[in-house]
């Protein structure tokens, strides 16, 4: 088991490259099972666990998969798909392998995938995944700790209405419906950067969707996609985690292919809250001379304030002037990096979905552990600014989403390392 070591009080300075999106590109990586014909190359892939998780559930089902993290690409032949079934031991790593089900439906009419079972932010069900393949003709049956979703005849387009934007059920149910026969339509899907990165991937393989991006998509299914290679877009949570990072050690950072119009509520946050933000073409530059000001920030779906970046955001109102109220709306559990903050001298008070924190003057080191990915950057950010030593435990939560990040921080003078326990 290994742990990150952090001295903390040295500012960031510099520039950090954001990698490919982990939410555009493990859709993405489904979606290459749609791809027939030829052989897919998927550029600006991250060097993630989470990658390697969904190319071994690509490998369960007979596809060939290459990943070549020097550059960055991920290489995938699913030219023919032998198997339909992905094992729980996959699954139970990573709940994004459900997103198999869209594109094995459209392809072969079955595909059968161990339930998901529990997660350390919520419950997060799957019935509006569910309820979508069922309105376009499928049939699913649960059992033994398995759905099986099975479609003989092939997929039918419906008008299909999600009770609530499931960044997931709409990526599902996209992919579903790319190859269904006639016209769907979802209404209230999510309008997320990373649902418009996919339709974009699934129309250049030949799909013909409309709107994603706005609160009805228009699928008019084709009978064959043909693969096609595709860039992933940067990641969004990434440079939003960055961009706090340099307001809470008062540095000055250049945040390298960030798309600022993919992080408007953060970067209106960190003004509010008193931090320089400026965009250009290329990047977001975030600089701070002082302690910021409290602000208070609810999650919401896109494009409200995202709640991948609440626990990092939380971070940094630990050590703001005031006091501010944290409110997510988006998963009922996701305050588990509240503790381990505390551990480090935040004050912060839990009532159900919101959380009253109380800036305090600075936070100490000391032992803490990564609960879940963002709850594991909150900490590292904690760490960055605290008085002497933080240590990280069960940072392979770490590792699922952020790509390089010892070496991109102590690029930008951070005291970090990573050591065996
Ligand atoms: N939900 C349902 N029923 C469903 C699906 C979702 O009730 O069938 C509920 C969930 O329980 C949750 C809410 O809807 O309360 C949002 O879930 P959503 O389906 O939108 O999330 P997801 O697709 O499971 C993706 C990201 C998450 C991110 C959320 C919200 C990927 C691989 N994961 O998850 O990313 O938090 O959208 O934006 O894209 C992360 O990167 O740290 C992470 C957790």
């Amino acid at each position: 088991m290994e742990k990150l070591i952090i001295n903390g009080g040295k500012p960031l300075r510099g520039t950090v490259k954001i990698s490919g999106a982990k939410n555009a590109v493990l859709p993405a990586i489904a979606a290459t099972l749609l791809g027939q014909d030829r052989v897919t190359v998927l550029d600006e892939v991250p060097n993630l666990d989470d990658v390697r998780t969904i190319s071994e559930v690509l490998k369960t089902l007979g596809v060939k998969v290459q990943h070549v993290p020097e550059q960055c690409q991920l290489i995938v032949d699913a030219s023919s798909i032998e198997n339909i079934t992905a094992p729980y031991e996959l699954v139970r790593r990573m709940r994004a392998s459900f997103l198999i089900m869209g594109p094995l439906l459209a392809r072969l009419g079955e595909a059968k995938i161990s339930l998901p079972g529990g997660c350390a932010i919520g419950t997060r069900p799957i019935d509006l995944h569910l309820k979508g393949f069922e309105a376009l003709g499928a049939q699913i049956s649960i059992g033994h700790g398995y759905i099986e979703a099975k479609a003989p005849n092939g997929l039918k387009g419906a008008r299909i209405y999600l009770d609530f934007p499931s960044v997931g059920a709409t990526e599902n149910i996209l992919m579903a419906a790319s190859m269904a026969e006639g016209l769907s339509v979802i209404e209230n899907p999510a309008q997320e950067p990373e649902i418009v990165d996919l339709a974009n991937y699934l129309n250049i393989m030949g799909a013909k969707i409309r709107g994603a991006g706005t609160n009805v998509i228009k699928v008019e299914g084709v009978k064959k996609l043909v693969a096609h290679d595709y860039t992933i877009i940067p990641d969004r949570i990434e440079a939003g985690t960055y961009m706090i990072a340099a307001a809470m050690t008062r540095g000055d950072v250049y945040i390298a292919n960030a798309i600022s119009e993919h992080i408007k509520p953060v970067i209106a946050k960190l003004k509010e809250a008193g931090v320089t933000v400026d965009e250009d073409v290329d990047g977001i530059r975030v600089a701070c001379d002082h302690r910021p000001k409290a602000v208070d920030i609810k999650t919401l779906p896109y494009p409200g304030f995202p709640t991948d970046m609440q626990a990092q955001f939380m971070a940094m109102l630990t050590i703001s002037t005031g006091s501010a109220m944290v409110t997510e709306t988006v998963f009922e559990n996701r305050f588990m990096h509240v503790d381990e903050l505390r551990r480090m001298g935040a004050r912060i008070k839990i009532d159900g979905r919101t959380a009253m924190v109380h800036g305090v003057d600075y936070l100490t080191g000391c032992q803490v552990k990564a609960t879940d990915l963002r709850a594991g950057a909150a900490i590292v950010l904690a760490g960055l600014v605290a008085e002497g030593e933080t240590q990280i435990g069960y940072i392979h939560h770490i590792d699922r989403g952020y790509d390089n990040l010892v070496e991109k921080l102590v690029n930008l003078g951070a005291d970090i390392r990573r050591v065996d326990q």
